[in-house]
């Protein structure tokens, strides 16, 4: 079967111009032909100049990762003929929220520098001399973490990343989770910390794309809110994102409703509230704002409040199970 596919080109080298164009190319596609091999007899036998990266074509090495119609796979478990299927079309481009480097290979310093800042070892504490059992359930709450294979396909489909390139990232944080909830970790309470600060766990717009394009299962958008669930159980909560979370749990408990108004103040202080008085009068006058006085609390807030006792139960229990046998070694 003949797949006609267009490839987006970019070399800011060439003497033609620095501008990227799309090169039309032609394979002849056989059943279970994946994206990546399709590129590769590209090189073989039309082009030598296209590049990308490639390594295991086993979705192991994470480094084939690119744009496909318009959605974030590997090219190397990914089939050519299905996805051509879907729409009569085949658009190969590199992945988002990275700088396009040469046609398809987009420069990943800034991916690695965040993980780095995440710190991704354990950190155990200094004196190690106890040997510390881990039960299943301790695994499992790690496992999905340590699958990342780092291809950054969750990073390229971010939303909050597109707006705030400081982000770390959905990557990052599910490698920082993977040490956070490591029972043999320390550093837990330091981490959480930094985690917090600006750009940190509090960024994410939660639209669960990492979660639908990591083709590892990674979870990532999990791992970011059992990251602000432990930063709020360690009362880490002079930040934006937990006084939000803060208010919002408040209100909810008082009025069954959200209060906007309230909320805002609660998040950013008087200060910074007042500048958003001209979006809030706006939303008001779009019944995008109930405001506390007219919409008072919901009849049956007592149900509300049940939900709340039985949260706050599970906090408890969930805080014990995670408590660690240590024994002496020696
Ligand atoms: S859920 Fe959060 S981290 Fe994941 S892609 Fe969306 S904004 Fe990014
Ligand atoms: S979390 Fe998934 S999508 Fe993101 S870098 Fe790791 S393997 Fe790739
Ligand atoms: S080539 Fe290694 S993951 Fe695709």
């Amino acid at each position: 079967m003949k797949i006609d596919l267009k490839i987006r080109r970019y070399n800011p080298s060439s003497k033609q111009g620095r501008e990227p164009y799309y090169q039309a190319y032609s394979v002849n596609a056989s059943e279970g032909m994946t994206v990546l091999e399709a590129m590769l007899e590209i090189v073989g036998t039309q082009d030598p100049t296209l590049s990308f990266r490639r390594s295991c074509r086993s979705s192991i090495c994470g480094s084939c990762a690119v744009k496909v119609n318009g959605f974030t796979k590997l090219a190397c478990s990914t089939q050519i003929i299905p996805e051509h299927q879907k729409t009569g079309e085949m658009v190969i481009e590199p992945i988002a929220n990275h700088t396009v480097l040469k046609d398809l290979i987009v420069d990943f310093d800034p991916f690695w520098k965040k993980m780095d800042k995440v710190k991704p070892y354990l950190i155990p504490p200094e004196s190690q001399t106890e040997e510390v059992a881990i039960t299943q359930e301790n695994a499992a709450a790690i496992d999905d973490a340590q699958k990342c294979i780092m291809c950054g396909s969750c990073n390229s489909e971010c939303n909050a990343l597109e707006i705030e390139k400081k982000y770390l990232g959905p990557a990052a944080l599910a490698k920082a989770w993977r040490f956070v909830g490591d029972v043999r970790e320390e550093g837990g309470r330091g981490r959480l910390g930094r985690l917090s600060d600006d750009h940190g766990i509090w960024d994410c717009v939660r639209c669960v794309h990492c979660v639908e394009y990591c083709p590892k299962g990674v979870e990532p958008l999990t791992a970011i809110e059992r990251l602000r669930a432990r930063a709020l159980e360690e009362n880490i909560r002079d930040n934006h994102g937990a006084k939000h979370v803060d208010a919002m749990v408040e209100s909810v408990k008082k009025v069954g409703r959200l209060d906007e108004a309230a909320m805002t103040f609660k998040t950013l202080g008087l200060l910074r509230s007042l500048g958003m008085i001209p979006m809030g009068l706006k939303m008001e006058m779009h019944g995008k704002m109930p405001h506390p006085h007219l919409f008072p609390q919901i009849k049956k807030i007592g149900e509300v409040r049940a939900i709340y006792k039985e949260i706050e139960g599970r906090k408890k229990t969930s805080k014990k199970s995670r408590k660690v046998k240590r024994r002496k070694t020696d």
